[in-house]
């Protein structure tokens, strides 16, 4: 008589009606921004908004060269973002030369990846171009001298950056913003050959990012509960949304191999001193010697 094969043990599964849903991709990307208990608990979906919330910025570069039109192609992105009564007063100055990245490199205090990676897109709060109008067409400038025309061209710029970002990412490539271009706004604006009434607002470091580098994840931010208010502005929450993503932030940093000191820490150091502004402190001297009165 032949006896039965004994039957195996199975792995255990929960029965099919009770077993999870696989996260979505939706649920998993806010899971990466916020934490899982900080969720928004619904958002609607598509392709624009996965790449949007997969962005980290990236600090290893290969320095292989950017795929041909790159360039033109972020600043055709850049140049669709919305501009201030059509005024566009921004420029970008694509720095590809070594030796010129090496320089800004120094003035950002020796950031590596502005050297690594192969371009710099230097974004430009530009009233030069508004100044040579005027003055071609004999006509006065008062305008240009306020502060209201400085912080126009600065949000021009940024919104047209953070457009070419996003179409940086949409190639695969990888992006760094670089404010600590404004560490040195003197010598940054010689380094690229601006005009009066020209401001290096930041820079923004293109690449491909470096396979051998541990991959740059997606860096949590705060709750909606502290950035989102509904019809009014509401202070209250703000402690406690902070301190509920400043153990996100700490368990984001140990997961990094970082020292966890937190978000509230960074916030506080940064908001200390003058001295810890880099140098930034002496910005209103350094806007007046370029042409930005800033009345
Ligand atoms: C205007 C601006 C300036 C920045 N300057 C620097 C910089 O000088 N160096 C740097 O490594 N990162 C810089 N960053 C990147 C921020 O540190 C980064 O966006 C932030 O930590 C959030 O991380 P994430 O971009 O990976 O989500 C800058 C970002 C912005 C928006």
């Amino acid at each position: 008589m032949t006896s039965l094969p004994a039957e195996r043990p199975r792995a255990w599964a929960p029965p099919l009606d009770t077993a999870p849903a696989p996260a979505s991709p939706a649920a998993q990307a806010l899971a990466a921004r916020y934490g899982e208990a900080a969720s928004p608990p619904e958002i609607q979906w598509n392709d624009v908004i996965e790449r949007l919330l997969a962005h980290r910025s990236v600090r290893a570069y290969r320095p292989d060269a950017l795929p041909a039109g790159a360039i033109e192609t972020m600043v055709a992105a850049a140049q669709s973002a919305a501009s201030s009564s059509n005024l566009q007063l921004w420029s970008v100055v694509a720095v590809q030369d070594p030796e010129r990245r090496a320089r800004l490199a120094e003035l950002a205090g020796g950031q590596k990846h502005i050297v690594q990676a192969p371009l710099i897109l230097v974004w430009v709060a530009d009233l030069a171009r508004a100044h040579a109008i005027a003055d071609h067409a004999d006509r006065p400038v008062e305008g240009l001298g306020f502060l209201e025309s400085f912080l126009v061209a600065s949000i021009d710029a940024a919104l047209a950056a953070q457009n070419a970002a996003v179409a940086a990412e949409s190639l695969g490539l990888g992006t760094v913003y670089i404010g600590a271009l404004r560490n040195k706004p003197l010598e940054v604006a010689k380094v690229v050959g601006l005009p009066p009434h020209a401001f290096a607002v930041f820079g923004l470091v293109v690449g491909w990012p470096d396979p051998a580098a541990p991959p740059a994840q997606v860096k949590p931010r705060l709750p909606q509960a502290a950035v989102l208010h509904h019809e009014q502005y509401r202070l209250e929450p703000q402690v406690e949304a902070a301190t509920q993503y400043d153990d996100t932030a700490r368990a984001f940093q140990r997961g990094q191999g970082l020292e966890p000191t937190g978000w509230i820490a960074s916030v506080l150091a940064r908001s200390r001193s003058a001295a810890s502004l880099n140098g930034r402190d002496r910005l209103r001297e350094a806007l007046e010697t370029l042409g930005f009165p800033l009345r």
